[in-house]
């Protein structure tokens, strides 16, 4: 009898330990309630646009993705990446819809010896807080500097800032501020809204009283609504003063609801849904066909390209998802995305992308950021400054 049970449970956890070497678990972590719930909707719609795409199964694993929600608290992200690494067992994280949410599971990469993949948010600190974090989105530095060579260059000589009042703003201000500084550039003000419950309103109004040529304006994704309908609504798209800034506040999930008063606004990013690209035509058909109603905006490429370094990656360790391998793996990378040509770099485990200039249009009916001007092969400018 005991003997039998003893059997029993040996072939129980044989048959479990086969099934576990079978699966690759990977734990998606994104605000999907809250306010930057449409950070997140758009990162795991590219996640499963991907997934449709290349199937569930690479170099004879199984990939289980487990999507959680953080709401876009801190805490909780932390409290969940640790619980699906030590519950779970996942063998990658993912997702990091804010960096205040990546720099908070990064320890736990660190501990448990498990990529972090960085789909969404954009301060360039992120990657240097564990060698297991390696980045899909981008960095508020990467587009900042150009903007600011774009606007000295283009008769732009007073500017505002208005930023979000947290790390990514601050890199998109401090980048930006430099930048036009040392070309000659003046800045009059440099104006910072906070995170929680912003009213821009009084911001917006401040910067139009100043009188700039050019207000430049970092708010995150999931709050670019509200500025921009502030600012319609205290007539600022109507005083002469360019509207310039890193891409988000264009975002293509939500431009088309602005109306004429985004036309001609200019920005420095590294995705448009009009980036004329095959790669990108068919990209944007296919997200819109699975998700009607929504147009694939930045962050979406970010969830798109992150699972594809995860399969690649996979496919090159021959299935062996232990968190060195892959990490070694992904060092390097590079492939076509609807963004454009990306890799991996592999001294900073952060992306090297194309940062486009682009200028609102309407394009048949729709609002698109059309791309004028390309800046290829851009590395986080902050990493590759303190390299020098
Ligand atoms: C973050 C950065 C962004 O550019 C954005 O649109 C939303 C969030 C971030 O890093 O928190």
């Amino acid at each position: 009898m005991l003997r039998s049970i003893i059997a029993g449970l040996a072939a129980l956890f044989a048959a479990s330990g086969a099934l576990a070497q079978d699966a690759v678990k990977v734990g998606l972590i994104l605000p999907l309630t809250g306010p930057f719930t449409a950070i997140g909707k758009q990162v795991e719609a590219g996640v499963r646009l991907y997934q449709h795409q290349h199937g569930n199964t690479v170099a004879g694993k199984r990939i289980e993705v487990i999507v959680r929600d953080d709401t876009a608290n801190a805490d909780t992200t932390r409290r969940i990446a640790q619980e699906l690494v030590v519950n779970e067992k996942v063998n990658i994280l993912a997702g990091f819809g804010l960096t205040p949410l990546a720099l908070s599971a990064a320890p736990i990469a660190t501990q448990a010896k498990t990529p972090l993949v960085v789909m969404a948010a954009g301060t360039s600190i992120i990657t240097e807080r564990s060698p297991y974090v390696v980045r899909t989105s981008f960095t508020l530095a990467q587009s900042a500097h150009i903007m600011a060579e774009w606007a000295a260059k283009n008769g732009i000589k007073r500017a505002v800032t208005l930023v979000t009042d947290y790390a990514p703003g601050h890199d998109a201000e401090k980048s930006f501020v430099d930048r036009f500084k040392t070309l000659g550039g003046q800045v009059i003000e440099s104006l910072r809204v906070p995170l929680q419950n912003p009213d821009f309103a009084p911001f917006l109004q401040r910067a139009a009283d100043a009188k700039p040529d050019a207000l430049y304006v970092f708010v995150p994704a999931g709050q670019t609504a509200i500025a921009m309908k502030q600012y319609v609504e205290r007539g600022l798209d109507k005083t002469g003063m360019k509207l310039i800034g890193p891409g988000d506040i264009v975002d293509d999930d939500v431009l088309n609801g602005y109306g004429d008063a985004a036309l001609g606004a200019i920005t420095a990013h590294m995705y448009s849904a009009a980036h004329p690209s095959a790669k990108n035509k068919a990209y944007v058909e296919a997200f819109k066909k699975a998700n009607p109603g929504m147009r694939p905006n930045f962050m979406s490429v970010g969830g798109y390209d992150g699972m594809h370094l995860i399969y690649e990656a996979l496919k090159k360790t021959g299935g062996n998802a232990d968190g060195d391998s892959l990490i070694a793996a992904m060092k390097g990378m590079a492939w076509e995305s609807p963004r454009g040509p990306i890799s991996i770099d592999p001294q900073t485990r952060d992306i090297v992308q194309n940062i486009y200039m682009r200028r609102v249009e309407r394009l048949g009916g729709e609002l698109y950021n059309v791309e004028f001007a390309t800046f290829e092969a851009i590395k986080d400018p902050v990493k590759a400054m303190a390299a020098k």
